[in-house]
C-alpha cells in the first residue's frame, strides 16, 4: 500500500544529492551533479536556467519518469528512488499532475473529455468526474468551450484545459515544464495567475520551469540552475 503524504508534511519534497547522467560509458554526460533541495508543502517554486542545464531531467525524476544514478527523492513519505515501476505508475496517477509546454492534449477528444480522462483512469465515479469537470471548467473560465475539439481552441485556452486536466486528480504535486513557453504574453499572464490561484486554493505544491523572469516572479521562490546544479 502506497503511503500518501499527509497534511502535516512541512517538506513535501526532499531531494538529496541526486545524480543523473546519459549516454554510453565512453561518452557519458553528467546532467545532474548532486542536486539537493527541499520544497515545502503548498510552495510554488520556479526553476530557471539555460537550455540543457538539467531542468527537465530533474522534473522527470520528480515525476518518476526516469531513474536517477544515485541520491534520494522523497515525496512526503514516499521514497521515489526505491519504488518499482508499478509503484511509480500509481504515484503518478494519484499524486502528481503535469503540464507541458506543448499541452499534450488528445486532439480527437473535446476539451471536457480531455479533462475527464485522468480522473476516469484513477477510477473516480463518472457522476463525480462530470461534476468536478464542470467546476474546473468554470475555474479556468472555459465553461463555454466544454464541447469544443482541441484544435478549435487558442493556445492559452489549450493550456487552461491542460491545467484543469492536471488538477482533476487532486494532485499533491504539480510539475510544469515551461507551461507558458508557447504562449503570447497576455495568455502567459492569464495561465500563470490561474496556476498560482488554483494551486493555492487546492494546496498544491508546484514546481515550474520557465525562461521568463516575469513569469518566475509569480512563484514563492525562484532558483537558478547551471550545469547540473542549483545556485543557492
Ligand atoms: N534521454 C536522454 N538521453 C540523452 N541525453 C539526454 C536525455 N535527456 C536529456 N539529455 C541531455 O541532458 C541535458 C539536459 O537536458 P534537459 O534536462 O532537458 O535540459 P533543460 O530542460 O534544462 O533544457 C542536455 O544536454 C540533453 O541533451
Ligand atoms: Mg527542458
Amino acid at each position: 500500500m502506497l503511503r500518501l503524504p499527509s497534511d502535516n508534511y512541512k517538506n513535501m519534497i526532499s531531494i538529496n544529492d541526486v545524480r543523473k547522467s546519459y549516454g554510453p560509458p565512453e561518452c557519458r554526460v553528467e546532467v545532474l551533479r548532486g542536486v539537493s533541495l527541499k520544497i515545502q508543502q503548498g510552495e510554488f517554486l520556479a526553476l530557471m536556467g539555460p537550455s540543457g542545464c538539467g531542468k527537465s531531467t530533474l522534473l522527470h525524476l520528480l515525476g518518476g519518469f526516469d531513474q536517477m544514478d544515485s541520491g534520494e527523492i522523497f515525496l512526503g513519505e514516499n521514497a521515489i528512488h526505491q519504488m518499482n515501476d508499478q509503484q511509480l505508475t500509481r504515484l503518478r496517477r494519484d499524486t502528481i499532475g503535469i503540464i507541458f509546454q506543448f499541452f499534450n492534449l488528445l486532439p480527437t477528444l473535446t476539451a471536457e473529455e480531455n479533462i475527464q480522462l485522468p480522473a476516469l483512469l484513477q477510477g473516480q465515479s463518472a457522476p463525480a468526474v462530470r461534476a468536478r469537470t464542470t467546476q474546473l471548467l468554470a475555474e479556468v473560465g472555459l465553461s463555454q468551450k466544454a464541447d469544443k475539439k482541441i484544435h478549435q481552441l487558442s493556445g492559452g485556452e489549450m493550456q487552461r484545459i491542460a491545467l484543469a486536466r492536471a488538477l482533476i486528480g487532486n494532485p499533491t504535486v504539480l510539475l510544469a515544464d515551461e507551461p507558458t513557453g508557447n504562449l503570447d504574453s497576455e495568455s502567459s499572464r492569464n495561465v500563470i495567475s490561474l496556476l498560482r490561484e488554483l494551486g493555492r486554493e487546492h494546496g498544491t505544491t508546484i514546481i515550474m520551469v520557465t525562461h521568463s523572469t516575469e513569469i518566475a516572479a509569480n512563484a514563492d521562490r525562484c532558483l537558478a540552475m547551471r550545469d547540473g546544479n542549483l545556485l543557492i
